[in-house]
């Protein structure tokens, strides 16, 4: 075994170690498999409807974390107390990230490629690893492109998958409670069982939020079919949060979903940033983001091709103009991931969005290495933010945002 190997699993020993609420009420003889199984099958979602090689994998996987969160919730105060100051090393800075990607083992098999490239590799052990060397105290995790919407077409597959991701990536969460958080994902285009998912996912399992594709197999977000779910959204009570995550364009012929890319060159690399473009069109022009106030968005990206076509799109509306400008100015959070401190975040300053809309993100481990340190590196060394804006993109801003949810 590797040193750096010996080294990461020590560290992680050490953050298993870490503090947590519910410690008291956690029975340690809960079989996690049955406890998911039937959480689902109560909400009429069969997992086994995923081929057996799948769901095995995904669950044996679950069982494995769930032994690391049961010695976390199961820790006695004294020794949580004890323990708490390993954790005190990841406060040296404080950073937020509030775009990191979670990729089980299982869902990277299903899915190799993200966007035309290869989909990283992921451990819960990497993720720990990483925000200690970037100064990181808190991530907020969600899964990547395309999401839940790995079956195009089959509800009963697209439902299950759903779920399953959640319960995944909620266990992740426990097992590190001081350092990650979630947004879960809905198996839209299924406007009833995403509903229903949104509420388990931020009701049972503590999700912060649900991270919703720019299209679900081609229908864009201000489509009237899910009208109902930003609606059920809005009155789940409090303010929700939708990150709004790019994915692969479709357009649909004969009845079969294509993917749409009309250059060489692969989706991930240029065309996310127009769906981005798209979907929050789509957002507007339909007033879903004016209608439902108790929604807050966030934005991979400085908000990717957007900022370039705002005044393209909304001038030709001029009646929803000025209220358009408002929501981006105080229910839209814009985070930093991918190379937008050097220059492409002028342009949603340019539109008078204020700095305490921004955010840090770092879309680890999709972004290589070596431009997660530029990105951070970029944003610290931004001469177009003042020590006290950069505090805020890093920390406060999200704490405003996510308040206890954090
Ligand atoms: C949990 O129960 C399932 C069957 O429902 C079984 O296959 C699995 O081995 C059990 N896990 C543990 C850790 O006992
Ligand atoms: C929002 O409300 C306006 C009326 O104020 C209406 O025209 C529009 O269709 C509504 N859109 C949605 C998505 O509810």
């Amino acid at each position: 075994m590797k040193t750096s190997t010996l080294f990461s699993l020590f560290t992680s020993v050490l953050y298993y170690s870490v503090s947590v609420a519910q410690a008291e009420d956690t029975t340690e003889t809960a079989n996690i498999t049955d406890v998911v199984v039937d959480n689902a099958a109560a909400d009429g979602i069969d997992l086994f409807s995923l081929d057996a090689s799948i769901i095995n994998d995904a669950l044996a996987e679950m069982e494995a974390v769930y032994e690391q969160v049961a010695t976390v919730e199961g820790e006695t105060a004294t020794e949580r107390k004890r323990s708490f100051r390993f954790d005190r090393r990841a406060d040296r800075t404080d950073i937020i990230d509030v775009h990191a990607h979670t990729v089980p083992s299982w869902y990277k098999d299903l899915v190799p490629t993200t966007g035309g490239n290869p989909t990283p590799a992921w451990t819960l052990t990497d993720q720990i690893a990483f925000m200690d060397q970037q100064g990181i105290n808190k991530a907020v995790i969600a899964i990547s492109a395309p999401h839940a919407n790995v079956f195009q077409g089959n509800k009963p597959l697209t439902v299950a998958m759903a779920r399953t991701l959640n319960e995944a990536v909620s266990l992740y969460c426990r097992a590190f409670p001081q350092r990650l958080k979630f947004y879960a994902v809905v198996p839209l285009p299924y406007t009833e069982a995403a509903i229903t998912e949104a509420k388990y996912a931020i009701q049972k399992l503590g999700a912060v939020g649900v991270v919703l594709s720019s299209n679900h197999e081609s229908y864009y977000l201000g489509n009237a079919q899910f009208k109902p779910f930003f609606d059920a959204l809005n009155k789940l009570g409090g303010r929700q949060i939708v990150y709004v995550h790019p994915a692969a364009p479709y357009v649909k012929s004969n009845n079969k979903l294509i993917e749409a890319n009309p250059t060489p060159y692969p989706t991930g690399n240029i065309e996310f940033y127009f769906e981005t473009a798209r979907t929050l069109m789509d957002l507007t022009l339909t007033q879903t983001i004016h209608n439902f106030t108790n929604i807050n968005y966030v934005i991979p990206h400085v908000g990717g091709a957007f900022p370039a076509t705002m005044d393209r799109i909304l001038k030709s509306v001029p009646a929803i103009y000025d209220s358009s400008l408002t929501i981006y100015r105080t229910r839209f959070w814009w985070d930093s991931a991918g190379p937008t401190y050097y220059h492409q975040v002028s342009g949603l300053l340019g539109y008078g969005i204020p700095t305490s809309q921004l955010l840090f993100g770092t879309d680890f481990p999709y972004a290589p290495i070596f431009t997660q340190a530029g990105s951070l590196a970029a944003v610290k060394g931004s001469g177009l933010f003042t020590d006290a804006d950069k505090t805020a993109i890093f920390k406060t801003n999200a704490q405003t945002l996510f308040q206890n949810k954090l």
